[in-house]
């Protein structure tokens, strides 16, 4: 199959890019293949917002360049920056024009709520369920227009670039398109672009406790690396401090910073506000540094989790701003009006990821990367709340403004790509090794490379790495692929890069704290970390 333009992933990344294309380019074609249900995804999630400036007389761009910077703990792209706060207004509007909805106040403004690290109210949100409504209306817009595809239930295995059909490498590496599983009919296609974007978002499945939804297994970064792109800044996870604690393991639910915004406090069991123990800003500081109390707190308590106190808000004020998060708790038979939350960190974000310049571009030729599987530059070492939604339509709209023009790398070689070769392969017999080794290596991450790292941690860590990843590889060139195992090899990447970049990083900084770092020198601002390739990759 041939198509103008790949876009792998249906979040707000992918979605907003195919829209912004086949509304210029009515006669170019445009696939979106998304595994799974077409809305499931990161942004679906999303509660807090998209932080924009718009209440010039309180708030500006200025202030929210140094809000980002400040959170990012000295490593963001200053020019990045600007440029991405700045274009947040006409992006928003556009978003509008394609049918979101946002609260208003009964003036007919935006109302413009609070998070951690921002020096101003500058949400912009639909309830707390923003991200179904952005989601909602770009999907809606989709099926508006005839030159997109979207192929849902298909899942991108690996990009095409000349490793697949040339022996004597070319200087630079050129992405062709991409092998794809059919979920539904279990068949391998070969889909051919002239330019392919990884929009796949997050990691967040690579700890067992995240945020994130089941899709977000990293497989954008973790085929942009086997493609050998760049990929930087991993050992940057973000933790989002107030995730509501399961005692038993149920499905993991956010509390979203913006109820901190709004005045919740957080406690310990003796009922403590400890946050102002760590930061002046109490429990407003970013979240790099109110996960970071959290995790003190209980280590020092040897408690599971502290509690989110919102009993002093005004109850019915409350259940009409967090409707989602007030069912959610008092379907958990918590009563946020009487009960102190029961919170703790989970993983939430990846600050790092594919390496790209400001239209998008990889290092490798004809792939482009945007949203959260991609490195701007923007989040630095921590990213701030909410800027995430925004650097996803900025950079779409970049990427877009650069494919004006449609030039094909060499298309005579399209002759030359195979199709996909499973000779030798047999459909494996026993799933448990695959289920098997996927908690070994959430175990693994979530003990060993969580919030607070060591030296001996993270070298323990690499060493198991290197039994799962022999077992995992040895399953893959003997197996039919299915979805499991390529997440699982794709997340068995995701952490060699993490634990790797981790290694290496000799500073503490933002979100990245290794206990065997005390006192050590910040490195200078726009160090890279590189990552030695696994003995197979040599
Ligand atoms: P996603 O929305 O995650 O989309 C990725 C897509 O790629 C999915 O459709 C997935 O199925 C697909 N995909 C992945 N791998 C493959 C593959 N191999 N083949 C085919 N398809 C694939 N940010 C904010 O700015 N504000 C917030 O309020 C906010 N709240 C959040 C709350 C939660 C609970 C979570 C989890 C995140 C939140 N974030 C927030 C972060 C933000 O939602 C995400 O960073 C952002 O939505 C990512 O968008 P994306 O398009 O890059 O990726
Ligand atoms: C939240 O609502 O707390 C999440 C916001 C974000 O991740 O940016």
């Amino acid at each position: 199959m041939k198509t103008d333009h790949l876009v792998i992933g249906s979040g707000i990344a992918g979605l907003t890019y195919a829209i912004k294309m086949a509304e210029r380019f009515p006669e170019r074609s445009i696939t979106i293949i998304t595994k799974g249900e077409k809305e499931e995804s990161n942004t679906r999630y999303a509660q807090g917002g998209v932080a924009v400036v718009l209440n010039n007389d309180r708030d500006s761009f200025n202030n929210h360049v140094e809000d980002t910077l400040k959170a990012g703990d000295g490593i963001c792209n200053r020019n990045v920056v600007e440029m991405v706060v700045k274009e947040g207004p006409p992006r928003l509007e556009e978003l509008i024009t394609w049918g979101t909805r946002f609260d208003r106040n009964p003036r007919g403004k935006l109302e413009l709520g609070r998070e951690g690290g921002h020096s101003e109210n500058r949400i912009v949100h639909h309830k707390d369920i923003t991200g179904y409504e952005i989601e909602r209306s770009l999907l809606n817009r989709v099926k508006q227009l005839s030159n997109i595809s979207l192929l849902d239930h298909h899942f991108a295995i690996d990009l095409i670039t000349e490793h697949h059909f040339m022996n004597c490498l070319p200087e630079s590496i050129h992405c062709y398109g991409a092998y794809v599983l059919d979920q539904q009919s279990d068949s391998i296609i070969t889909i051919l672009a002239v330019t392919t974007l990884l929009a796949t978002g997050g990691i967040g499945r690579v700890y067992g406790h995240t945020t994130n939804p089941c899709v977000a297994t990293g497989d954008g970064i973790a085929m942009a690396y086997r493609a050998k792109a760049r990929v930087t800044d991993m050992e940057f996870v973000q933790f989002h401090p107030t995730v509501f604690y399961e005692r038993k393991d149920g499905k993991s639910f956010l509390i979203s910073e913006a109820v901190r915004g709004y005045g919740a406090r957080l406690r310990n069991r003796k009922g403590e506000r400890f946050m102002f123990n760590y930061d002046e800003r109490g429990e407003l500081a970013s979240r790099d540094i109110v996960s970071m109390g959290i995790d003190r707190e209980l280590k020092k308590s040897g408690e599971e989790c502290v509690y989110l106190d919102c009993t002093h808000l005004p109850e019915d004020d409350f259940r009409s701003h967090f409707p989602n998060i007030y069912s959610e708790c008092i379907h958990r038979h918590i009563d946020p009006a009487r009960d102190w939350i029961p919170v703790l960190p989970a993983s939430h974000y990846l600050c790092g990821g594919i390496e790209v310049d400001t239209e998008g571009r990889t290092t490798v030729g004809n792939l482009y990367a945007c949203g959260e599987c991609s490195r701007t530059g923007l989040h630095g070492a921590n990213r701030l709340a909410s800027n995430s939604l925004l650097e996803a339509l900025v950079y779409a709209h970049n990427i877009f403004k650069s494919h004006s023009e449609l030039i094909p790398v060499n298309p005579g070689l399209s002759h030359a790509i195979p199709d996909w070769n499973d000779k030798g392969t047999e459909v494996p017999k026993e799933h448990v090794v695959i289920e098997h080794n996927r908690k070994k290596l959430q175990a693994l991450m979530r003990d060993y490379v969580g919030i607070v790292r060591s030296d001996k941690r993270l070298e323990l860590a690499g060493k198991n790495l290197e039994n799962i990843y022999e077992e995992v590889e040895s399953l893959y060139r003997e197996s039919k692929v299915s979805t499991a195992l390529c997440e699982l090899r794709n997340m068995v990447n995701i952490a060699h890069l993490i634990i790797c970049q981790s290694r290496g990083r000799t500073e503490n900084r933002g979100g990245f704290y290794n206990m065997d770092n005390i006192g050590k020198d910040k490195t200078p601002q726009g160090d890279k970390i590189s990552v030695k390739p696994r003995k197979h990759e040599c």
